[in-house]
């Protein structure tokens, strides 16, 4: 029946599976007692069919056995190398690893779903497929693989979530079209010839070349991207020589690209290209540049997505569902949204209060617990009601 509301029991429950998680966080690709714990208590759940698509993912089915829509519900579960830096009882207990990002949070959350909708599945046709999804954080990530392997294979619609620091807890943040980035990676080489940095008319000195090359970069989103396109072009990493008085031979640059069109995200690496091989030959020197694509952007399907919000609406209230911009982050469930309309949202879990302020991906990152059931309701509410067993007329 909608609203369903999470019982103080689930909610317990919930919040036990993500401090279990928290405590013992595994890295990308190798997610294999965090899957093993969450393969044990969907069987234990026993609704489902669980099975093991890769080595650290699970997928579990819940066959009402009626005809109607495929529902995809997708959760992330791995962690980052980070030392926590938190003082609470739920810390890391792994050196150097921690659930930053709130995927422990994800993971739960979706526990929790599946349980309800495994509670009301007399309520319910079609089928549900609920995706513990291994290593986001992490090219190629674990959703193309998924996706490979014929996950989304007769999927009508897919649904995903992220937590969000800066939202304030128990607001959802939602909206269609283009939600995170594509975020693409470069690697590039400036090679020169090093020499005395007392006779540099001996050398060709690879760090004024590189200066060069950071500076013109600065000018291929404000000068050749269209005003009303995003794009960022972003040098992170400058490694150069050893010594003060040494011109070294070669200079490393890397950094990330971000974009959300798909002709900007074209054009922006043969910008780079021509601009790295003009200055480079103008100086006399040579360079390599490689591009790495990243995952492409999560859409949101404009129907999908304003039937989520209205649910949203429904259980929460107009004043707790906000509309959200696109990030410049990315995000893999990107692969689900290229294939089948999808629908991904944001909870809010920050709660300055409880002094729950820090950013993710940052060692003092947490989650205000409670938001965990908000995010489970709406998964619950939204499959409640497109999966809807249609009422038998008398
Ligand atoms: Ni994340």
């Amino acid at each position: 029946m909608i609203p369903y509301t999470v019982s103080p029991e689930l909610e317990a429950r919930i919040v036990t599976w993500r401090r279990h998680l928290h405590q013992h966080p595994e890295l990308s690709f190798q997610e294999h007692r965090t899957s093993a714990y969450v393969e044990q208590q969907l069987r234990d759940l026993s609704f489902f069919m669980v099975t093991r698509p890769t080595p650290t993912s699970v997928l579990a089915v819940l066959q009402t056995g009626r005809p109607g829509q495929v529902a995809l519900l997708r959760a992330d579960m791995d962690a980052l190398p980070i030392q926590e830096e938190n003082e609470v009882s739920y810390v890391s207990q792994v050196p150097g690893v921690m659930h930053a990002c709130g995927h422990d949070g994800h993971t739960a959350m979706m526990l929790g779903a599946a349980q309800a909708l495994g509670e009301h599945q007399a309520e319910l046709c079609g089928e549900v497929r609920f995706i513990f999804q291994h290593a986001e954080e992490t090219p190629p990530g674990g959703a193309a693989e998924l996706v490979a392997q014929g996950l989304l294979s007769g999927v009508d619609y897919a649904l995903g979530a992220h937590l969000w620091a800066a939202g304030p807890s128990g607001h959802i943040g939602i909206g269609s079209g283009p939600q995170t980035a594509a975020p693409d990676r470069f690697d590039l080489h400036i090679k020169g010839q090093g020499g005395h940095a007392a006779m540099p008319h001996q050398t060709v000195d690879p760090v004024v070349v590189a200066a060069q090359v950071i500076s013109a970069f600065q000018s291929i989103v404000s000068r050749t991207v269209d005003p009303l396109e995003s794009a960022v072009v972003s040098v992170t990493q400058l490694d150069a020589g050893s010594a003060y008085n040494v011109i070294p031979d070669e200079v490393r640059l890397q950094g990330t690209v971000r974009t959300f069109a798909a002709e900007v995200r074209r054009d922006i690496p043969q910008r780079m290209q021509r601009l790295l091989d003009g200055i480079s030959s103008g100086f006399g020197a040579s360079a390599t540049f490689e591009y790495v694509l990243g995952y492409p952007s999560v859409v949101n399907d404009t129907a999908l997505t304003g039937a989520v919000r209205a649910v949203a609406v429904k259980i929460f209230g107009e004043e707790q569902v906000l509309n959200i911009a696109p990030s410049m982050a990315g995000e893999d469930f990107a692969y689900f949204s290229e294939r089948v309309p999808a629908c991904f949202f944001s909870v809010g879990s920050g709660n300055p209060a409880r002094g729950i302020t820090f950013p993710h991906h940052h060692p003092r990152f947490d989650i205000d617990e409670p938001a965990l059931k908000t995010g489970t309701a709406l998964f619950v509410n939204t499959v409640l009601t497109l999966n809807a067993r249609p009422q038998e007329t008398p």
